[in-house]
């Protein structure tokens, strides 16, 4: 999408949500990927508002579930969730979630919490553990900037992955008894999984993890000045690791393993967040 209709887009998306939940003035938002979206029953006064109702917004059902942007409160903070996301590898558009990220950023929030499904390159870390993601290495070579005018395009991304966040993360799990790990997030293209020798190439390049998302929305909501944490839920060994055929339904299967977890987890950095 040009830079001209996605930003008209962006301001008819903040009318909408302007008009539908003007009261609120949500700081942070979270993207809830794969196994997250019941995170949403979490919040106290839901406004739900369908993408459908926000030009530029993903568009269809992602992820096994409509998608929305959900305000409301929990523990004391405004929020804005996003249940469900769009995906590189559904239309080749890098920017798919350009329009959404400059939206969030638009009504105010200044950190964006992301999560995701991954495959692990370590084999000891396994299905069902929890990763906050420290850095990333993109294996798409593509830009959600492509085309975007000015010199903040070129984006530092030396500290994507805020530290103070995600050190607010770690104290957080080690209150409520949740082992997180840290690692290299991985982007590649998808839908199709990896080979085995991308796997071994992605370990020897420094990847602890691999996925098909996230990327995308990190540098944009670097370039629209948000700050970002990122969780990864680990649900199979990746390609090649051990006999377990790779599949969708595995992911879907195996968020599941983790999802009380970063439930938790995300519940605990919101309330701090609102105090
Ligand atoms: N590869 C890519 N994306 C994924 C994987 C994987 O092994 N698991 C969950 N999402």
């Amino acid at each position: 999408m040009n830079e001209d209709n996605a930003n008209e887009n962006v301001a008819r998306s903040l009318e909408v949500v302007a008009t539908r939940a003007g009261n609120l003035a949500p700081k942070v938002a979270v993207v809830l990927g794969s196994g997250l979206g019941n995170f949403a029953n979490n919040v106290e006064n839901a406004i739900a508002i369908a993408y459908g109702d926000l030009p530029g917004f993903p568009e269809g059902g992602v992820g096994g579930h409509a998608g929305r942007l959900i305000l409301g409160r929990i523990g004391g903070a405004d929020v804005a969730l996003m249940q469900g996301r769009a995906h590189y590898y559904e239309n080749g558009a890098p920017d798919a979630m350009k329009v959404a990220v400059r939206t969030l950023a638009g009504l105010g929030c200044e950190t964006l919490v992301l999560s995701n499904a991954a495959g692990s390159t370590d084999a000891e870390v396994g299905p069902g553990s929890v990763m906050a993601i420290c850095d990333h290495i993109s294996f798409t070579g593509v830009s959600p900037l492509f085309g975007a005018p000015g010199d903040d395009r070129f984006v530092d991304l030396s500290e994507a992955y805020d530290p103070a966040l995600r050190q607010s993360l770690h104290a957080i799990a080690a209150d409520i008894g949740v082992t997180l790990h840290d690692g290299v997030y991985m982007w590649f293209c998808g839908p199709h999984f990896e080979t085995p020798a991308e796997i071994r190439a992605a370990r020897m390049l420094g990847a602890d993890a691999v996925g098909m998302s996230t990327v995308p929305e990190v540098i944009l909501a670097r370039h629209a000045g948000m700050r970002v944490a990122a969780l990864s839920i680990i649900t199979n060994f990746a390609a090649g690791m051990n006999a377990v055929p790779l599949s969708h339904e595995q992911t879907m299967d195996n968020a599941a393993l983790a999802s009380r977890a970063v439930q938790d987890l995300l519940h605990g950095f919101l309330t701090r967040y609102g105090e």
